[in-house]
């Protein structure tokens, strides 16, 4: 299959921030922090997002970059062009599947909370929640009893994504979302100066970043390194096909210092802005709807908050109808290569499998209300289990693919640009080999440890 390349090294960052600029920063980020006390959390995660999430990163863009291939094909091993790679392992093709079958799980659940996104940009637009109007827990709850429209709007958010996707035109799409992310982080910071004159910034900024690490549980580290892997978007395979279309003009270590820093910070903007606000609510919010149960509250407290509000919900939306392209094509150009159908029937054939998947989450708190793990929705399990279990393992399997088993002058030719980068490459090395395994046996035992006390 031939591939194209970025146009320009522009290209390449749009889509790549792009990708990891998503639901993760703005509804993940902020749940999860709640969920794990605030400031030593946070520290625990920028240490994570930096020291392995992006290593992990950069040994993604290099594998598809040496590779010219999807995730699948990468490690299956195969003759491309002029380059062999090594002889083909069952256990690497099986990496390879697990990353896809993890995408395409986590799209179908992604789906779900993109329609929730969805009905705050129509209910912002139709004044139901200016000043006044509804109270923003009313709005949430008619979403939350009304699983049918939750799957409404599962099903259009797939369909226009499919559209996308099946026609091909996903690098359109990623160029004009790249532009709009500029404005979107414009916006998210004019909110910040609104959300700070609350009375309540002092206490956010302590709990965010006043470290209390007690408040650590045995699940804190495998949710922080859960999480980097979501809002970076590794282990996904996603990353390893945006390295296969690149050029040698682009650096990658230095893309990878960016995206993880970029990205980092516009989760620390969004904390900064939601908490504000989640300490000044009654018995603060917490659980995964909490972006949507603060967001409005500023919005009808600032003047022509029904502008700034449809404005922010549009943007979060077109960020996560970007991010869902992003995770579509990672799956179906991985079915292309593997099994050399058409991309239009490869991209139906996957969408239909995230929609069936998607009825779960969708109806978790209406239908299957009664369901519950450990005390969590079927939502919550599903982003539990993905994010916290499989995902690791994903992003773990891929790395140790590219230790082991990518030549190494591949590897240094692409790391070693200048000498500062030279330095660096026995350390990424170690990361990849020992820190990184190292990192993911030792949260995933904390974590089990929970379950046999
Ligand atoms: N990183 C995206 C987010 O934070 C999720 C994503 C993962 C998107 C993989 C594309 C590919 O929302």
């Amino acid at each position: 299959m031939k591939r194209v390349s970025w146009g320009t090294r522009l290209g390449f960052y749009l889509a790549a921030i792009g990708s990891a600029f998503g639901l993760g920063n703005l509804w993940r980020f902020p749940y999860i922090v709640t969920e794990n006390g605030g400031g030593a959390f946070v520290l625990l995660y920028i240490f994570l997002a930096f020291v392995v999430g992006m290593p992990l990163l950069i040994g993604e863009l290099i594998l598809g970059k040496s590779t010219r291939k999807g995730a699948v094909a990468a490690l299956a091993g195969e003759r491309v062009g002029s380059i062999v790679a090594n002889k083909p392992k069952p256990l690497w093709r099986w990496v390879g599947l697990f990353t896809v079958l993890v995408t395409l799980i986590v799209l179908s659940y992604y789906a779900v909370i993109s329609g929730w996104v969805l009905h705050y940009v129509v209910r912002m637009s139709v004044g139901s929640l200016r000043p006044g109007g509804y109270d923003p827990i009313r709005i949430m709850n008619i979403l939350r009893e009304n699983g049918w429209l939750q799957l409404a709007l599962t099903s259009v958010h797939l369909l226009l994504t499919i559209v996308v996707v099946a026609k091909g035109i996903e690098h359109g799409v990623e160029k004009w979302v790249g532009y709009l992310m500029p404005a979107f982080i414009a916006l998210l910071i004019v909110l910040l100066v609104q959300a700070l004159s609350l009375p309540t910034t002092a206490n956010a900024l302590r709990f965010l970043f006043y470290p209390d690490f007690s408040k650590l549980t045995s699940a804190s580290l495998i949710q922080a390194l859960g999480h980097v892997c979501f809002t970076l978007s590794i282990g996904f395979g996603s990353m390893v096909t945006f390295g296969s279309y690149l050029t040698d003009k682009h650096l990658i270590p230095t893309a990878g210092f960016r995206v993880a820093f970029l990205d980092t910070m516009i989760s620390l903007v969004a904390g900064l802005l939601i908490f504000p606000i989640v300490l000044a609510s009654p018995g603060h919010v917490s659980g995964p709807e909490v972006l949507f149960l603060t967001m409005p509250v500023l919005f009808q407290q600032m003047d022509g908050g029904t502008v700034f509000g449809v404005a922010f919900f549009l943007c979060l939306y077109l960020a996560a109808l970007n991010a869902s392209i992003g995770l579509l094509e990672a799956v179906v150009s991985n079915v292309m290569d593997r099994f050399q159908v058409k991309r239009s029937t490869a991209t139906w054939a996957a969408g239909a499998i995230a929609f069936t998947v998607s009825i779960f989450p969708a109806l978790g708190s209406s239908v299957f209300r009664q369901v519950s793990f450990h005390g969590r929705t079927v939502l919550e399990s599903v982003d539990d289990v993905l994010i916290n279990w499989m995902l690791p393992l994903a992003a773990l399997g891929l790395a140790l693919y590219v230790f082991h088993k990518l030549p190494n002058e591949k590897k240094m030719r692409e790391f070693t640009i200048d000498t500062a980068s030279a330095k660096l490459y026995g350390n990424w090395l170690f990361v990849m080999q020992w820190l990184a395994p190292g990192i993911v046996v030792v949260a995933i035992l904390l974590h089990l440890s929970a379950f046999i006390r």
